[in-house]
């Protein structure tokens, strides 16, 4: 997998738009249970990955990526009640206990590793959107589209 960008930003600020293939940031810029990384993706590259998200418009949208016992997990930064973003401050995106997602407008939880929604407004049986990720010589990518 090569790498022609790095997005190994520190700044709260700075939402790379990441492309598939690409580096969305370092291994070490997310910690376990800790902030997230929030970036940006085009549904062009992650469509063919993502069955629910409408492609037909080439449209740019939030998402992020965290780490929980070990692993990283990548979601689109969208709620599965209402399409809002989660985080209650940028890049907070777990509960005070660290034990699930949350989203900040209305309380829905979700599991870190699989985004399925446990608890709040989101429909039975929702979650968010995975993103496929991996972690590789100390940098998170984002995969290439299949
Ligand atoms: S928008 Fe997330 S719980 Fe309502």
């Amino acid at each position: 997998m090569s790498s022609t960008s790095e997005n190994d930003s520190s700044s709260d600020d700075f939402e790379p738009l990441v492309q598939a293939g690409h580096v969305i940031c370092s291994a070490e810029a997310v910690k376990d249970q800790d902030e997230g990384f929030r970036f940006m993706v085009r549904t062009s590259d992650i469509a063919s990955k993502v069955g629910s998200v409408d492609h037909r418009i080439d449209e740019t949208l939030p998402a992020f990526v965290i780490r929980y016992d070990g692993q990283v997990h990548a979601y689109l930064n969208r709620c599965a009640h209402v399409a809002m973003e989660l985080d209650w401050q940028p890049g907070q995106f777990f509960t005070l206990d660290k034990t699930a997602l949350i989203c900040a407008s209305h309380d829905a939880q979700y599991l870190p590793d699989t985004g399925e929604c446990i608890s709040g407004p989101c429909p039975h049986g929702a979650t968010l959107i995975k993103l496929d990720i991996e972690e590789k010589d100390g940098k998170i990518f984002l995969c290439q589209a299949l």
